[in-house]
C-alpha cells in the first residue's frame, strides 16, 4: 500500500471489516538503530504498537487478531536479544491481562509454547485463563511459531488418529487437515499486514493465508498506530476477492 494511504485515518472504517487480521510486526530493531538506541528499546516501543493495534481492531469490530511476536527462527538471534524479548513478553502479559479482561478481549497463543521459558509459559497460561470467558476480540499471539513446523505437527496429529482407527485415511481433505493445526479454533486470516517494507511471509501461517489479502507497509512497527490499521482495513475493503473465480 502507499504510505499516504497509511497515515491519518482518524476513525474506525465504515466499509467491510476483515474478520481476522494477522500482523507480521517487523522493524523494531531498525527503528531503534535509526534512533541510535539499542535494539531492545525498539522491542519495548513495539509493545505500545501492540496495544494500539489491539484497540484499533476492537474499535473496528475485527473478531480475530493474530500477532507474530516471536518466530521459531528468532531463537537464533543473540542470546541477550532473545532473553530481553522474553522479559518483555512476561512484562506485557503481567501488565496487560487485567486491562484485556476489562475490555472483554480474549487472549490465545499458537506455536511451540513449551519452548518458552517457564516464567513466560506460566504468565501466558494465566492470561489465557483469565480472559477465557471474554467474548469480544480474540488476540492470538504467535510465539516460537513456524508455519512449516505447524504443518508437520498437524500431519503427526492426523497420523495418530489414523493409527488409532479414529480416522479413515481416505477421508483426509483440507477441512480435516485444518482441524489438526494450532489454528483449528479460528477462521483463516482475511488480511495479512507486514510493516517495515519487507515483502515476505517469513514462515507465518503458510496454510491459512492461501487466499488472504496482503498489505505491506514501509512504516516500522514501533511507529504503527491505530490510524495505520484503520487505513489498511479501508484498503482491504476496496479489494475484490475472487478465490479463482471471475
Ligand atoms: C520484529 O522486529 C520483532 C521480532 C522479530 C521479535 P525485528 O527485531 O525483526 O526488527 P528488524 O527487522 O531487525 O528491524
Ligand atoms: C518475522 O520477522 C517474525 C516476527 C515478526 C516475529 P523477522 O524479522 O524474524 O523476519 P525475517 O528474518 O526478516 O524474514
Ligand atoms: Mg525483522
Amino acid at each position: 500500500m502507499s504510505d499516504e494511504a497509511c497515515s491519518d485515518q482518524q476513525s474506525a472504517p465504515l466499509g467491510a471489516v476483515p474478520r481476522h487480521i494477522a500482523i507480521i510486526m517487523d522493524g523494531n530493531g531498525r527503528w531503534a538503530t535509526q534512533q541510535g538506541l539499542p535494539r531492545i528499546v525498539g522491542h519495548e516501543k513495539g509493545a505500545e504498537s501492540v496495544r494500539e493495534s489491539i484497540a484499533a481492531c476492537a474499535e473496528a469490530g475485527v473478531a480475530y487478531l493474530t500477532l507474530y511476536a516471536f518466530s521459531k527462527e528468532n531463537w537464533l538471534r543473540p542470546r541477550e536479544e532473545v532473553s530481553g524479548l522474553m522479559v518483555l513478553l512476561n512484562r506485557f502479559l503481567l501488565d496487560n491481562t487485567e486491562d484485556l479482561k476489562a475490555k472483554n478481549i480474549r487472549l490465545q497463543a499458537i506455536g511451540r509454547l513449551t519452548d518458552l521459558p517457564t516464567s513466560c509459559q506460566v504468565a501466558l497460561h494465566r492470561a489465557i485463563e483469565a480472559t477465557a470467558a471474554c467474548s469480544g476480540l480474540t488476540v492470538i499471539l504467535a510465539l516460537s511459531y513456524s508455519g512449516r513446523i505447524e504443518i508437520v505437527d498437524g500431519i503427526r496429529s492426523l497420523l495418530r488418529e489414523v493409527e488409532m482407527g479414529h480416522l479413515d485415511k481416505g477421508m483426509i481433505d483440507p477441512e480435516t487437515f485444518s482441524k489438526h493445526l494450532y489454528t483449528r479454533y479460528y477462521p483463516d486470516p482475511d488480511l495479512v499486514l507486514r510493516t517495515s517494507g519487507e515483502m515476505r511471509i517469513s514462515n507465518f501461517l503458510l496454510w491459512q493465508i492461501s487466499y488472504a489479502e496482503i498489505i505491506f507497509m514501509s512504516k516500522l512497527w514501533p511507529e504503527f498506530r491505530k490510524a495505520d490499521l484503520w487505513s489498511a482495513i479501508d484498503e482491504f475493503s476496496k479489494r475484490q476477492r475472487r478465490y479463482g473465480g471471475i
